[in-house]
C-alpha cells in the first residue's frame, strides 16, 4: 500500500488563476483540483484558460495542454487516448468518465475537474487505487480449470461467446466503484461494482470450472450484499456497461443453487 501524507484537513481553497494565453480569443475556463504531498497545504482549485483555437475537443487535450504549454506540475494519468487502458478516469463536471473520450462541448460553462472521490489522492488527479486493484485480483480474473488441458485450445460455441458481451469490455477504469455510495462507505469490504462485474464475467464464462469456489467466496455479508441496487454504476460506465445487471445475475445465482 502506498503510504500518503494526506492534508490535514480537506477544506478547498482558492488557488492560483493562471494568466490567459496572449492574444487567444477563443477561450474555455478550466478549473482543477490541485494538490501534493510535498506541500503544507490544503487541497485548492486551480484555473487556466484554455486557446480553444489550438487544443484537441477533449477534456484530455485541454488537460495536455495545459501541462505542456501553462503548468509542468500538474500531474494525471492518461495513456491510449481513446477509452482502452482506463487510466484517464477522473470525475469531470460531476460524472465520474474517462478524459480522454468526453468531449468539452459537452459541458456547458467552466469546465471543473476533481480527482475520483472517495479515494485517497496521490497528486493532483491521481487516486490511489491500490486497494482497489487488490479487490479486482481477489475474484481471480481468469480462467480457472480442472479438466486436462486441451490439445489446443479451451473451446466455446458461439452462444456462450455472446453471454460475455457487456461484461469482458470493462477497462477498469474505477468510474463505477468511485460513484457507489455503498463503496463510499463500506468499501474496505463490499467489493464494489468494477470487481463484481469482473466476478460475472468468469462465473458466467461456459469454459471456467470454478464456479461453486467462486460463488462460495462471494458469499459474505459485505463483499456482494452491499450492493443495494442504486445503480450510480451503471448510469456512469464510460463504456456503458451495467455492473448493476452482473451483481443482480450473481445475486440470482446465489438463490439459484440453493432450491
Ligand atoms: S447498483 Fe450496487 S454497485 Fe451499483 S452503484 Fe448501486 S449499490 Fe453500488
Ligand atoms: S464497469 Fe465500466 S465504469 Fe466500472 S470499471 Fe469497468 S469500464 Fe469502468
Ligand atoms: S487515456 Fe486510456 S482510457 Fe483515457
Amino acid at each position: 500500500m502506498v503510504q500518503l501524507t494526506l492534508p490535514k484537513n480537506s477544506r478547498m481553497t482558492t488557488g492560483k488563476t493562471w494568466p490567459k494565453p496572449e492574444g487567444a480569443t477563443n477561450l474555455r475556463k478550466v478549473q482543477i483540483y490541485r494538490w501534493s504531498p510535498d506541500d503544507d497545504k490544503n487541497p485548492s482549485l486551480d484555473t487556466y484558460f484554455v486557446d480553444m483555437d489550438a487544443c484537441g475537443p477533449m477534456v484530455l487535450d485541454a488537460l495536455i495542454k495545459i501541462k505542456s504549454d501553462i503548468d509542468p506540475t500538474l500531474t494525471f494519468r492518461r495513456s491510449c487516448r481513446e477509452g482502452i487502458c482506463g487510466s484517464c478516469a477522473m470525475n469531470i463536471d460531476g460524472i465520474n468518465t474517462l478524459a480522454c473520450i468526453y468531449g468539452m462541448d459537452e459541458i456547458k460553462g467552466d469546465i471543473k475537474i476533481y480527482p475520483l472521490p472517495h479515494m485517497p489522492v496521490i497528486k493532483d488527479l491521481i487516486p490511489d487505487l491500490t486497494h482497489f486493484y487488490a479487490q479486482h485480483a481477489s475474484v481471480k480474473p481468469w480462467l480457472e480449470t480442472k479438466s486436462n488441458k486441451p490439445a489446443k485450445e479451451w473451446k466455446q460455441s458461439i452462444e456462450d461467446r455472446a453471454k460475455l458481451d457487456g461484461l469482458y469490455e470493462c477497462v477498469m477504469c474505477a468510474c463505477c466503484t468511485t460513484a457507489c455510495p455503498s463503496y463510499w462507505w463500506n468499501g474496505d469490504r463490499f467489493l464494489g461494482p468494477a470487481a463484481l462485474l469482473t466476478a460475472n464475467r468468469w462465473i458466467t464464462d461456459s469454459r471456467d470450472e470454478a464456479t461453486g469456489e467462486r460463488l462460495d467466496d462471494l458469499e459474505d455479508p459485505f463483499k456482494l450484499y452491499r450492493c443495494h441496487t442504486i445503480m450510480n454504476c451503471a448510469k456512469t460506465c464510460p463504456k456503458g456497461l451495467n455492473p448493476a445487471a452482473a451483481i443482480a445475475n450473481v445475486k440470482k445465482m446465489m438463490i439459484e443453487r440453493t432450491v
